[in-house]
């Protein structure tokens, strides 16, 4: 379908049905423009607790249409495609997470919001990319925590927070991807850039950075220092709200390890959404994210205490 005509009917629909389009900094540009509001996962959570539209439509990833209806039960809340999971989320089956979780009956259960809503009823507190330090830094000294699922980012809690934890083991394809090797390479032809992370990337490329951060952290970084290059270690979507903010600055995206052609890291699942899937969501109200109320109910809890601590 043609562009201009998917852009307008969007525009159209989306003023007829009285909704909003909430988008991740991940999604392709198409989607970023036509979008009411873009952010980092803590943003969305805030925007979709906090909007008055009849339909959210969220385009991103699975667990963040989840945590919008969480918030939102009286709202309908679309997504184009259910096939935007997340490797994280999957990567963390509930069945195995409470088996793990019984070994460690006195431990206060912390999980990132890349998680299913049944990880969340599981959960004493959920966090983001953006508030995980707080999150973590308000539990009392005396108690032990289980983090899961990212094991980058719990490693890199731990060392911020010098809190032990037991880590469930997953992580996120995209950003375990990253090559040092070839990171230094660039590095080494750009001695004065600086280097902006995302904490789901693995240590050895956290320990290589200037910057640790969620997106909305990455891209306020790259937008007040002073510095003229960057070399930006996370999913490539985000340089297009960059390339926008900061159009003098050098962007390089980090590369991967396996793949030469593309010097960046794309999200397949974030990718599947496409403005036509979007259209065809916001025409004919679906998917719709639908949960029991009972399964909302008990995932809200910790989400609800994130949102009072951040
Ligand atoms: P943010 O918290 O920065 O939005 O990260 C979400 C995500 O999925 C990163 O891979
Ligand atoms: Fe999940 Fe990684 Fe994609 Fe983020 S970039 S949605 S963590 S697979």
């Amino acid at each position: 379908m043609d562009k201009t005509f998917l852009m307008q009917e969007i525009l159209r629909l989306k003023q007829e049905k009285n909704a909003v389009i909430l988008a991740h900094y991940y999604q392709n540009e198409d989607i970023q423009e036509i979008a009411d509001f873009i952010g980092d996962s803590l943003e969305l959570a805030k925007k979709a607790q906090n909007t008055d539209a009849a339909i959210i439509v969220f385009s991103g990833v699975l667990f963040m249409a989840e945590t919008a209806k969480i918030l939102n039960p009286n709202k309908k809340v679309l997504f184009p495609d259910w096939e935007a999971g997340c490797s994280l989320a999957d990567g963390c089956d509930p069945k195995d997470f409470k088996t793990f979780k019984a070994q460690y009956p006195d431990h206060v259960i912390v999980t990132y919001i890349n998680c299913s809503a049944e990880i969340k009823t599981m959960s004493d507190l959920v966090c983001t990319s953006a508030n995980a330090k707080k999150i973590i830094n308000s539990i009392p000294e005396n108690k032990k925590i289980i983090f899961a699922p990212d094991q980058n980012l719990g490693k890199y809690l731990q060392k911020e927070t010098q809190r032990e934890m037991v880590l469930w083991k997953g992580s996120c394809v995209v950003h375990e991807a990253f090559s040092l090797e070839k990171l230094i390479e660039i590095y080494t032809k750009n001695p004065t850039a600086k280097i902006a992370a995302h904490p789901e990337s693995e240590t050895h490329i956290l320990k290589a950075a200037h910057y640790i951060g969620s997106t909305s952290g990455i891209i306020n970084f790259i937008k007040t220092d002073p510095s003229e290059i960057f070399i930006v270690a996370t999913e490539a979507g985000i340089l297009h709200e960059l390339s926008k903010a900061v159009p003098k600055k050098t962007l390089i995206p980090a590369p991967s390890k396996e793949d030469n052609t593309c010097a960046c890291s794309e999200c397949a699942f974030m990718k599947v959404n496409t403005l036509e899937k979007l259209y065809l969501c916001l025409k004919n109200e679906s998917p719709e994210m639908l949960l029991s109320e009972e399964l909302r109910k008990e995932a809200l809890k910790p989400i609800e205490k994130m949102l009072q601590l951040s």
